[in-house]
Formats: C-alpha cells, structure tokens, sequence
C-alpha cells in the first residue's frame, strides 16, 4: 500500500512510523509488547510526564499554554486510569506509547512536544525507579507490621521455655519469646537493606534522552527535584542502561524471602503434633479430604515455598543484565516482571505471616516438656562446676560429660541424679548445684546482652517497640 503523510497505515505505530510502510507481524507484536506487565507504571508515568512538561516550559522549550494543556490532558488521563475507563490498546506496544496517544486525542497537537528532550528510555528508567521506590516504601511498613506482631507474642512468651536447638539437637532451653525476637532482628536488617537499596535508587535518569542527553537547555535538577529524587543521575549512559537498583531491591527480597521461609518452616514444625508447640486456627490451615483428623499449614507452607519465585525472579534478572552492553536494549523490557511479581509474592506472603503470628496459640506446657529431655542444662552444670568449685572449663566439660552418661545409663535427667551420684564423679559438688539445673534457672541465668533470660526478653521487646515508633 502507498502512504502519505494525510494517509498513514493504521498498522504503523504513528509513535514512531516514519520510515516504516507496513506494520509488525502479529509475532512481532506478542513479543514486543509490554504493555500487559508495564501498565503498572502508568501513575509514576504520569506524574515524571507532568514534571517533564512543566520543566519544559520553565526553560521555554514548550510554551506556558502547551504545557498547561500536556499536564491537564494527563490529569485526566489519571482520571480515566482511576475510574477504569482508560482504554489501553495492545498494539500500541507499552504504556508510555498508550498514555502519549490518548494525550493526542484529548489534546491534539500540542501533545507532540511533551516527547521533547526525552526518549522512552530515560522515561521507563524513571518511571520504573519511582516504582520501586514505591514498592519499598510500601515494603517497610508491612515488615513493620509483621514486627509487631512478633513483639507483642515475644512480649506475652518472654518467660515461656522451650528448647533451643543447635543441629537441631537439644542444646540450651530458650524463651520462646527470644526465639521469635530473633527473627524481628532479621526483619529490622531487611527494612535496614531496603532503606540502604532506596538511597542509592533515588537517582533521576530523566533528561539522558535516548543515551546521549540532549541539545535542549533543560533543567534535570529541577524534574529530579520535583520527583522526589535526591539529584540527577551523572552519567545518561548510565542512567537508561543499568537496572542494579532493581537487582538491589531483588536482592534484599530475596533475603527477606530467606528469613520469612525460615519462620514458615519453624511453624511448620511447631504444629505438627510431635512438637505441638503452636497451634494456628481454622483461619490459617485446611482440613484433608480424606483424614479427617488433620490440620494443615498450608500458609507456612506457601511461604516456604514461594521464597523459590523470588530467588528466580532475583537469578532471572541478573541473567537479562549480565553481559549486555551498553546501553539501552529491549531485553532491559525484561526487568520489570520478575520485580512486579516479586512485590506481589511479599505482599502476600508478609500479610499470610502477619496474620499467622497473631493467630497462633502457644502452649508453654509442651513447649516445657520438650525442653527438658537430651539434658539441655548440661552446659550450666558445667558452668556451676567453673563458677563455684573453680575447675578449668575443659575440665568441668569432662566431668559433666561423665555425669550425663551416668544420667543416661540410669534413663533420668541431669537434675534427678542425686547428691550421692553426683559425687561420685566430682566429690566436692553440693547440693546447691541442683539449683542451677532446671530449665527456668537456666534461662534466668543466661541475662547477658542479647542473652534469653526473661528480662532480656522483655527490655529487648521494648526496646523494639520504642524503635518502631
Ligand atoms: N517498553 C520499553 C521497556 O520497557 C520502553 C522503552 C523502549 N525503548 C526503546 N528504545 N524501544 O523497556
């Protein structure tokens, strides 16, 4: 078919058809296309749009009037997007190219120079940064929330006794409290990774153009500014090309991934009946369909599992990036998905732990119970043995050793064996050493910083809730 400039084919893309006489194949055009995942970008493309065109009448590259018409035409289009009347078109590729066309059909011409002195790479590098950012800002306050949660049972539990496992044998009886306190530790770490990822992403790339800059006097300071952004980024090559502040923010995900899959996997545990430490109610677990008697955590099990996505989505990512050179190429259309469905997966799977924590029921009776076999006090016997006789600790090792072989071939606990027994093995014990071998004593005793003693415990939450304040 002939063209002409009054004709144009409708198959070409009018963004950027002038030098093409026929539209894409239908492949062509399932596999360029962003706009099913990109439309997410659709506020912050609005909002760098309207700064854009501010910024471009304040240095006269547009007109006063064109730019009041380019950033009411976008309002409206947010209208439109808000109410659910915007009408996106798959042919028009992504979600830059939907909102640039609709700018021309309620504004007409003048929608033609809000492209000026930019290019769809500065533009998604922009819009893309402000999401995540979002994304992060989001983020914080949700592992917040699971935080407090954790305090608030921490806090209920400080002096609740249950074993704690090295190699998951039986080595020293914790607080459950303590237990779950260390994991708002690695939650206060992960918020500390996203803030350190959020600080060096807030950066502009808008006003690199395509890679180059451009010959418009424009003012990227003041669109960086106006966005929220600390400054402009220094380099344009950079700025449309690399994409680590998105491997950042996957990377930190994945650690959280890491952390919230290690909770889902303890309450995993904990509520199977051979530990029955926690039980979660109807809300946070199925039933079988055929034995009747169960109680599934389905939940924790979800997010255990789905720590998988976000390592792939972290792994995905790295692969698109690596190697490329510089600088903008199509597969960067590549760094959104694994990110978007990153954000869901956590959004999900914080809110599924957040609702469990405040959910489960724990029983100190079991959890007691379960502290006291494998002989956890033997460490604090061993201490007594350096605190108060003044045996070197190698020595008083050996000795404890001995009595927990005495203790096994007689099938009682450390603290049954009596006096006599005892003395057999070191004769200068007395009988004030049975005091240090029950569990609550061994927590007590455990009060230095960091240590599970109750009222660690409980100054730890405090702590932590005055933080989080
Ligand atoms: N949809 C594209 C992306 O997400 C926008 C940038 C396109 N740039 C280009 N030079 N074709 O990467």
């Amino acid at each position: 078919m002939s063209l002409t400039t009054d004709q144009p084919d409708p198959g070409i893309n009018q963004q950027w058809g002038g030098r093409f006489s026929a539209g894409p194949s239908e492949i062509m055009q399932r596999i360029n296309t962003s706009l099913g995942f990109d439309r997410r970008l659709v506020r912050q493309d609005l909002a760098a749009s309207k700064v854009h065109a501010a910024m471009l009448a304040t240095c006269g590259i547009v007109t006063d009037d064109e730019a009041a018409q380019i950033r009411a035409g976008l309002d409206q289009i947010l209208e439109e997007i808000e109410t659910g009347r915007f009408v996106f078109k798959a042919e028009l590729e992504d979600i830059h190219m939907n909102v640039e066309a609709r700018l021309a059909e309620l504004i007409g011409a003048a929608a033609g120079r809000l492209h000026t002195a930019r290019s769809r790479n500065d533009q998604v590098a922009t819009d893309f940064r402000l999401w995540v950012r979002d994304a992060l800002d989001r983020l914080d306050g949700e592992i917040a929330t699971l935080q407090a949660g954790l305090v608030a049972q921490a806090e209920r539990h400080a002096g609740t006794v249950m074993p704690g496992f090295t190699h998951m044998q039986p080595a020293q009886p914790v607080t459950f409290g303590h237990h779950l306190l260390a994991y708002v530790e690695m939650l206060r770490r992960d918020r500390s990774r996203m803030r350190d990822a959020r600080a060096r992403l807030n950066e502009c790339p808008l006003g690199a153009a395509a890679l180059a800059g451009t010959g418009f006097p424009i003012d990227r300071e003041a669109t960086a500014r106006a966005l929220g952004f600390d400054r402009a980024m220094a380099n344009s090559l950079d700025a449309v090309s690399d994409r680590d502040f998105a491997l950042e923010y996957l990377a930190a995900a994945a650690i959280l991934a890491v952390h919230l899959s290690r909770l889902a996997e303890e309450f995993v545990l904990w509520c199977s009946p051979a530990y029955g430490f926690v039980r979660f109610s109807d809300a946070y677990t199925t039933g079988s369909s055929i034995m009747p008697q169960k109680r599934n955590p389905d939940a924790a099990e979800l997010v255990r599992a789905k720590a998988g996505r976000v390592f792939g989505a972290l792994q995905g990512l790295l692969t698109v990036v690596k190697a490329l050179p510089l600088t903008y190429a199509k597969d960067l259309q590549e760094d959104k998905e694994p990110v978007f469905e990153t954000d869901d997966t956590l959004g999900l799977c914080l809110a599924a732990m957040t609702g469990m924590v405040h959910d489960l029921t724990a029983d100190p009776q079991a959890m007691r119970a379960a502290a006291i076999p494998g002989h956890p006090t033997a460490t604090d016997l061993a201490d007594w043995l350096v605190r108060v006789l003044g045996l070197p600790f190698r020595q008083a090792h050996h000795v404890t050793g001995r009595l927990v072989r005495l203790a096994d071939e007689r099938g009682v606990g450390l603290a049954d064996l009596d006096l006599e027994s005892l003395r057999s093995v070191e004769s200068r014990i007395t009988e004030d050493v049975h005091a240090v071998l029950t569990v609550e004593a061994s927590v007590a005793s455990r009060n230095s910083l960091g240590g599970t003693a109750p009222d660690r415990v409980r100054a730890a939450a405090r702590t932590m809730q005055e933080q989080m304040r």
